[in-house]
C-alpha cells in the first residue's frame, strides 16, 4: 500500500485559503534571514512557542487547520479572513491544510531553509477503514520527506509510530523509536503523560 501511494500522484485541487497562507508564509520567509522548522499539526502552538525558544536563530513554522486552536496562541494574528499575517519574533502561526501546504513546500525554493520537520500527535484515525488518512499511509507521505527527511513524530500510539517507521523504510529511510522522559511539549503529551500513558518519538536517522 505504502508503495502505492509512494508512486500515486495526488490530483485534488489546492484549496484557496492554503495558497493564501502559502503566500504568506514565503513573505515572512523571504524576510527571515535564519533556517527554518516545521512544527506541523500544531494545535494551539504551545510547542511551537518552546520549539522557537530551542531554536533561537530559526523560524519556526507551525501550522494547523483549525482557527479556534490557533486563535487560543497570543502569538497568532490572523485577518479578518482568518489569514495569519506576520510573525512574532520567530514564531509564525499559519492555518492551513497541511495536506496542501506540503505539496507547496516540497516544490518550493523554501524547502532548501528547512531543518527539521515535528509533527506532534497527529490524528491517529484508528479505524483499519481510516488507514489512508493517517500521514504516512496518504499520499501525502512523498511530499513530506521530499520536504525534509529530518523528521521528529510523537505519539502515545505505539503502532502508529511503528508503521510510521514502516513506511519511511519504503523510501530507504531508517529512524528510531524512544519512550520520552522530558517535560511535555504539547497539550496532547500532558494530558497522556497525567493519566500515566506512555509517550512515544519516533525521529529518523539521517
Ligand atoms: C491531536 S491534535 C494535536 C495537537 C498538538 N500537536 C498537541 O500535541 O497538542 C492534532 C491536530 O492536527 C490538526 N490537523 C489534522 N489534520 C490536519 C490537516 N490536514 N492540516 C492541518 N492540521 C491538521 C488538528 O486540527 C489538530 O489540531
Amino acid at each position: 500500500m505504502i508503495e502505492r501511494q509512494k508512486q500515486a500522484k495526488f490530483r485534488k485541487p489546492i484549496s484557496e485559503h492554503t495558497r493564501k497562507a502559502f503566500d504568506a508564509f514565503s513573505r515572512v520567509a523571504d524576510a527571515f534571514s535564519g533556517n527554518t522548522i516545521v512544527d506541523a499539526c500544531c494545535g494551539v502552538g504551545e510547542s511551537t512557542v518552546a520549539l522557537s525558544k530551542q531554536y533561537p536563530d530559526c523560524l519556526v513554522v507551525g501550522i494547523d487547520k483549525s482557527i479556534v486552536r490557533l486563535e487560543k496562541n497570543p502569538f497568532y494574528h490572523g485577518t479578518s479572513t482568518g489569514q495569519c499575517a506576520k510573525a512574532v519574533k520567530n514564531v509564525f502561526l499559519l492555518r492551513a491544510d497541511l495536506a496542501d501546504f506540503w505539496r507547496l513546500l516540497s516544490e518550493s525554493n523554501h524547502k532548501k531553509a528547512i531543518k527539521r520537520q515535528y509533527i506532534l500527535y497527529p490524528n491517529p484515525y484508528p479505524k483499519k477503514t481510516q488507514l489512508v488518512k493517517r500521514w504516512y499511509a496518504s499520499p501525502i507521505m512523498k511530499y513530506i520527506i521530499s520536504t525534509h527527511m529530518n523528521i521528529e513524530c510523537r505519539s502515545n500510539w505505539l503502532i502508529y509510530l511503528k508503521e510510521f517507521q514502516q513506511a519511511l523504510s519504503v523510501y530507504g529511510i531508517d529512524s528510531v523509536i524512544t519512550v520520552i522522559d522530558s517535560q511535555p511539549l504539547t497539550p496532547f503529551e500532558r494530558k497522556y503523560m497525567l493519566s500515566g500513558q506512555d509517550c512515544w518519538k519516533l525521529e529518523t536517522v539521517v
